[in-house]
């Protein structure tokens, strides 16, 4: 007998059919729609994450791998494990890749790794994708080993200030508009500013990984009060 598809199955598989949809210009993007920022967020998380020389440093929803890289170049003897559970996005990242990085499938909810194995857990714009943000924490914290650190880069809720129409319109019109453009999925890049929108605030993340017991929890917001870095220990 068939089972029928749970809500959260048929999320994972809709974000999974739509980041293959988009694979091929995700980096492109990116660069486009931060204006190159992204570039300093990740150069910014690896710091964080404070890996040790030869340390082992999980990637999860590494897409194309730019953190994994971004991790290999600040130190250049740590391994890296980029895991995903999109095909096509570890197709296009795997083709610009140290040897050092090791690829693989992993579905942030049920992480294939024992407890205690890695010095470091980063993410990259992976939180406000999946169906339960605490069970995906909380699989981040079984897999750090003591001491280790999570850092977690993401779009974040933005408050209401003097720059929010510029905001609103920057998400809500310029980045559709240049979704359809260069990947021609407008749909995908108006799942952008609606999960965003839609997505935690800063301090209600903050409050979930200190319910999931990481200590010395922080976060810092950039770009108009639109992104946030969240990092802390286990
Ligand atoms: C917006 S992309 C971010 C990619 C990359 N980390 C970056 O910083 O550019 C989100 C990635 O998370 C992955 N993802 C979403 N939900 C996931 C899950 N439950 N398990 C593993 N990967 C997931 C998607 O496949 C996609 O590659």
């Amino acid at each position: 007998m068939l089972h029928p598809i749970r809500k959260d199955e048929q999320h994972a598989d809709n974000v999974r059919q739509m980041f293959n949809r988009i694979a091929q210009r995700y980096d492109l993007m990116n660069r486009l729609m931060t204006a190159g920022q992204d570039i300093r967020w990740r150069k910014a998380v690896i710091r964080l994450a404070q890996i040790p020389t030869g340390g082992k440093i999980l990637d999860i929803g590494a897409g194309t791998g730019d953190l994994s890289r971004e991790a290999a170049h600040q130190q250049p003897h740590c391994l890296p494990i980029a895991a995903d559970f999109t095909l096509g996005m570890m197709q296009v990242g795997r083709k610009q890749t140290p040897a050092q990085i090791t690829w693989c499938a992993a579905d942030a909810a049920h992480l294939p790794f024992p407890e205690s194995s890695f010095d470091a857990v980063v993410s990259g714009f992976l939180l406000r994708n999946v169906s339960d943000v605490q069970l995906t924490l909380q699989e981040q914290y079984r897999v750090l080993k003591q001491g280790g650190r999570i850092v977690c880069l993401d779009t974040t809720r933005p408050k209401p200030t003097v720059w929010s129409p510029a905001v609103y319109f920057h998400l809500n019109t310029v980045i559709p508009f240049l979704g359809k453009l260069i990947t021609g999925d407008k749909e995908a890049y108006a799942y952008l500013p609606q999960s965003t929108q839609h997505f935690l605030f800063a301090e209600q993340l903050a409050e979930i990984m200190r319910q999931v017991n990481f200590r010395n929890v922080s976060f810092k917001r950039y770009m108009f009060g639109t992104i946030a870095i969240h990092w802390g220990v286990k």
